[in-house]
């Protein structure tokens, strides 16, 4: 399978992919999670990208195509993959088209977190992560069993700089512009599944392997 998870911020997609990966044997690229390893680690590529993400702002759509092509033509890839927070642009969608037209393959389903913005807030706010892996928790919602660090490796967990209210608003404001567009895009081939994303962890996840067991 080849899915793509669209949403705003905090709406859950990276809390779902990880359990669609493990249920599906699907590789998770996150190209937040991506472009903060890079920030992170000081790369060139996370020099250009971080001044972008502290205000809120997208990246440039050549940077993010770059990690994109190069990440799904590994092989752990070639079986499938979920894409988190990637097309995010009609122009990244585009570019997405042609690479998998050169594999010979093509999406099989869109799966929109759709929320009201007004629930986001608290969930940005509240939220901890570690930062290797990109696993979320949340300090009301998704605590971890071990206070303060990371339930699988105990390391420290971390705030992301950009999980602000003043951010988080730029940040909506580039979906609603910019990322809304790409749903239409996927609509018209009739391949999107709204997702009820302002429900419980457990039950957007059943609604997931409703979608994807139709
Ligand atoms: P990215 O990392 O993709 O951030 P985002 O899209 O803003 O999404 P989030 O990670 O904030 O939300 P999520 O849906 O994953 O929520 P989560 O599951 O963690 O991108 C960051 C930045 O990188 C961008 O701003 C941009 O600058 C750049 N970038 C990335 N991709 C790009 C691209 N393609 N083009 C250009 N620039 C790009 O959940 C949030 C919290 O809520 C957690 O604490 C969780 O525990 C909790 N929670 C989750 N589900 C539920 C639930 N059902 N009920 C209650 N709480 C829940
Ligand atoms: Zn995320």
């Amino acid at each position: 399978k080849r899915l793509i998870l669209i949403g705003p911020p905090g709406s859950g997609k990276g809390t779902q992919a990880p359990i669609i990966k493990d249920e599906h044997c699907l590789c998770h690229l996150a190209t937040g999670d991506m472009l903060r390893a890079a920030v992170a680690a000081k790369t060139h590529l996370g020099i250009k990208a971080k001044e972008a993400m502290d205000k809120g702002e997208l990246v440039s759509d050549d940077l993010v195509v770059g990690i994109i092509d190069e990440a799904i033509k590994k092989p752990s890839c070639q079986t499938g993959f979920i894409l988190d927070g990637f097309p995010r642009t009609v122009v990244q969608a585009q570019k997405l088209d042609e690479m998998l037209q050169e594999q010979g393959v093509k999406i099989n389903k869109v799966l929109n977190f759709a929320i009201d913005d007004t629930i986001l807030e608290e969930r940005i706010t509240g939220r901890w992560i570690h930062l290797s892996s990109g696993r979320s928790y949340h300090t009301k919602f998704a605590p971890s069993k071990i206070p303060g660090a990371d339930d699988v490796t105990g390391e420290p967990l971390i705030q992301r700089k950009d999980d602000t209210a003043a951010v988080l608003k730029s940040r909506l404001e580039a979906f609603h512009k910019q990322t809304e567009p790409v749903i239409d895009y996927y609509a018209k081939r009739g391949i999107v599944a709204n997702l009820h994303a302002e429900k419980r962890p457990k039950e957007v996840t059943a609604e997931v392997e409703k979608v994807l067991s139709s």
